[in-house]
């Protein structure tokens, strides 16, 4: 099969890549490369006979129309992500989450592929204080970032209804492994503990997230393209709920520090305070997540530490500004 993934440069993207490729699948990664998307991601790929890039945006229906050429399967994954970013400066995130979705959506029905993916959030239900979310919840997001991944889930599930167009719709937890953007908890954790600079925790460090392996989500995702039904949503959750101090503690033990390093900071605007998802339905379809949280997050800590060559470089330039306006003031860094 032909898949054309976008934002395969990212984290959860190149992931898909190799995991798409090892399946016998060929990929066209359609990617911006905004400051998230790094061609280090897929370099082990780039010479394969099955895989392709193009660089360019969703939004850009001529480039989106040509790089849909032979098509079958269509997952989207380019978005802009990080929620303290879109506090700080929403615009691009319906220009990419919500008007981008739309206009790759509108190039994919008139391709004619025969199903559409989109890759989207457990962040759209909002917070639950208790049990867990169900794929007819309804939405309730507190970011801009959320909000605007709402945005892109609608458009999705409305091309259904209008056009009867084949889409399955995805919504995975907080993920972690190798090659994640150091402005996330994990690696921005991992990388500060490796350097020996403050740990920002917002607020008490109690709010909860279900964190779920790289390459679980991945296989969640190509599961829901493969089985799903059409104009169905699935939860990708990976069972694991642990408060973010826990998370925090795990890394300092497991990167050779102390507590000393821990800043509580002034919190995160309308901090969601739990995350969870219910995964029946997903699982009722044959899959389930593989990965063991404390392994992978002890392997993860390892990747960042064997891999400074691909950390050090970002921590710099753009990085720097942006770590300087969200943290700056809070840690007095
Ligand atoms: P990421 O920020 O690491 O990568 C995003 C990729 O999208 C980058 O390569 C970037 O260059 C590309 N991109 C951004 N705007 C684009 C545009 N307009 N056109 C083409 N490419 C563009 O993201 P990630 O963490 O790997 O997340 C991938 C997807 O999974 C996103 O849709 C995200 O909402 C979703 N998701 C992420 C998580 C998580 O914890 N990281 C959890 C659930 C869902
Ligand atoms: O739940 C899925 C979502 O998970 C994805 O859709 C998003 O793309 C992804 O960024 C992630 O969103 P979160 O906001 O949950 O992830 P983040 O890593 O930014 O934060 C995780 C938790 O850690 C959250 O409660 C905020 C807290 N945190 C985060 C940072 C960056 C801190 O306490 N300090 C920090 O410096």
């Amino acid at each position: 099969m032909r898949i054309l993934l976008t934002g395969g440069c990212g984290f959860i993207g190149s992931a898909f890549v190799r995991l798409a490729l090892s399946r016998g699948h060929e990929v066209v990664n359609l990617d911006k490369l905004t400051y998230a998307g790094n061609p280090a991601n897929v370099a082990e790929v780039a010479g394969h006979d099955g895989y392709r890039f193009v660089h360019a945006d969703i939004a850009d229906a001529e480039r989106v129309a040509e790089a849909l050429d032979g098509v079958e399967l269509v997952v989207n994954m380019a978005a802009e992500t990080h929620v303290d970013r879109s506090i700080l400066d929403p615009a691009a995130f319906p220009m990419t989450d919500v008007v981008g979705t739309a206009v790759l959506l509108g190039e994919a029905r008139k391709a004619g592929v025969r199903r559409f993916v989109q890759v989207s959030t457990d962040e759209v239900y909002g917070s639950v204080p208790h049990g867990a979310f169900r794929e007819t919840d309804p939405l309730d997001p507190s970011s801009p970032y959320s909000a605007s991944k709402a945005g892109g889930d609608l458009q999705v599930l409305a091309c259904h209804r209008t056009y009867g167009m084949d889409v399955v719709v995805t919504r995975g937890s907080n993920t972690y492994g190798p090659r994640q953007y150091p402005e996330k908890l994990i690696p921005l954790f991992v990388t500060n503990a490796l350097e020996g600079l403050p740990l920002p925790v917002y607020g008490d460090g109690m709010q909860i997230r279900d964190w779920i392996h790289v390459d679980d989500h991945c296989e969640g995702v190509l599961h829901a393209a493969e089985h799903g039904v059409a104009g169905e949503v699935y939860n990708v959750g990976g069972g694991n709920e642990l408060p973010n101090l826990d998370i925090t503690h795990a890394i300092l033990g497991l990167t050779g520090r102390d507590a000393s390093l821990i800043r509580h900071v002034e919190d995160r605007p309308g901090h969601d305070r739990r995350y969870a998802l219910d995964t029946a339905k997903l699982r009722s379809l044959g899959w389930e997540p593989r990965r063991d949280f404390t392994e992978g997050l002890r392997e993860t800590v390892e990747w960042y530490t064997a891999n400074r060559a691909w950390w050090e470089p970002i921590k710099s330039g753009e990085y720097l500004a942006y770590y300087r306006e969200q943290y700056g003031a809070r840690v007095g860094a």
